[in-house]
């Protein structure tokens, strides 16, 4: 049976409507990723981090501290003289002077803004060969391997904490039940 030329024109119409809305839709979301991605549209040449595993439970006096140590306190030490960037990295200082304290380089943004590791400067600092300001960190020096910076994303996403929570309080990365406790 022949479709009426009535009905095929609507069907027509709905089908332009449809394609006009879903056009308005994407550029909507298109203008919307911008504002999204902000915060890492300033920093270019980082370190692709996605083929590195997160890390469960991450302590931080633990597993985060000896990278500073390791590789940063020679310059962020505070040993009478002023740290680099007013930022010193001592075990007794480390932790206070990152977690939600703003840079003094980029004052609008946190050395360290729980749960969000884009965002968080001092991860920028030490992924990215031209972070916001100044240079990639350890200054000078190679970049600090994957897995450290890896650690450190995965200790800001779990929400850079300076004490992990027994596991009793559910932070989303118990392991599966029977594997057993992970070391603390
Ligand atoms: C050779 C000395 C040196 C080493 C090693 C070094 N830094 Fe720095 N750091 C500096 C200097 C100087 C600045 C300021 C200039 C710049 O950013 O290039 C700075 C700036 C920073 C800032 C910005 C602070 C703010 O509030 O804006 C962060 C974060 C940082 N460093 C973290 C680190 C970390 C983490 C390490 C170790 C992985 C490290 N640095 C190793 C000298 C150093």
């Amino acid at each position: 049976m022949p479709i009426p030329a009535i009905t095929l024109s609507r069907r027509v119409h709905a089908t332009a409507l449809r394609a006009f809305v879903h056009s308005g839709v994407i550029a909507l979301l298109a203008l919307g990723v911008p504002k999204a991605a902000q915060a890492q549209a300033q920093a270019s040449g980082c370190s692709d981090l996605s083929a590195q595993a997160p890390t469960p439970r991450i302590d931080y006096y633990t597993q985060i501290q000896p990278i500073w140590e390791i590789r940063c306190s020679n310059c962020h030490v505070n040993f009478g003289s002023s740290p680099s960037a007013d930022l010193s990295l001592n075990e007794e200082d480390s932790w206070i002077q990152l977690v939600e304290i703003p840079s003094v380089q980029v004052p609008a943004r946190q050395r360290v803004q729980p749960g969000q590791a884009v965002a968080s400067y001092l991860f920028e600092k030490i992924n990215c060969d031209l972070p916001e300001a100044g240079e990639r960190m350890p200054r000078g020096r190679m970049p600090i391997p994957l897995a450290e910076q890896a650690l450190i994303r995965d200790w800001i996403q779990q929400g850079a904490r300076e004490f992990t929570p027994p596991l009793l309080f559910g932070d989303g990365f118990e392991p599966a039940a029977g594997v057993g406790r992970p070391a603390r």
